[in-house]
């Protein structure tokens, strides 16, 4: 892989800041950015709760899958994928083969603070309460680490400098 065509996979679980960081390190290098729940809503004409609702979990797993792997034509980018991206169809192989995987790594008391007001727009959370949240991230997080463990790049984000700029984002 040269400078030239770079492809960045943010991996992490709901709230961890994927859609945040990738823009602005998108910005801060002039890479192109991709956020895979957006692609799916806007092809899908429908919000990502609706399609949850609609037609089912496994329709939304098979969407994103296409979005994720339309974007082996792209380069020098970066895509925030969805939480349960590299969990299903082989995604997390498919990204390393193919990019840089980068695990954005956040504790359960982190990501609760960030999804409890952010609870409607996530089918898997908007029926919990409050009180049954942070169980819920810290045993899906258990679930979930063997996939996002197999980034080729792991980065703690919960004391991040909000200037901080990866090194792999210098080009
Ligand atoms: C999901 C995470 C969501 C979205 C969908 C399912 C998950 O993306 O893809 O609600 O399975 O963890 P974010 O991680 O951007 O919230």
């Amino acid at each position: 892989m040269t400078p030239a065509d770079q492809k960045i996979f943010l991996i992490g679980f709901m709230g961890s800041g994927k859609t945040y960081w990738g823009n602005k390190w998108a910005q801060a290098s002039g890479y192109g950015f991709f956020d895979i729940d957006a692609m799916v809503e806007l092809n899908k004409g429908k919000t990502i709760a609706r399609i949850f609702a609609e037609d089912g979990e496994e329709h939304f797993r098979d969407l994103e899958t296409i979005e994720l792997r339309n974007l082996l034509n792209k380069n020098n980018f970066i895509a925030a994928t969805g939480g349960g991206t590299p969990c299903f169809n082989d995604n997390i192989s498919w990204m390393k083969e193919n990019g840089t995987s980068v695990y954005l790594r956040s504790s359960p008391v982190n990501i609760l603070k960030r999804l409890v007001t952010e609870k409607e727009k996530r089918p898997l959370i908007k029926n919990l309460q409050d009180e049954e949240l942070l169980f819920y991230i810290t045993e899906k997080l258990k679930e979930r680490e063997p996939f996002y463990n197999q980034a080729k790049i792991i980065l703690d984000v919960d004391d991040l400098d909000k200037n901080f700029v990866p090194d792999f984002m210098i080009i």
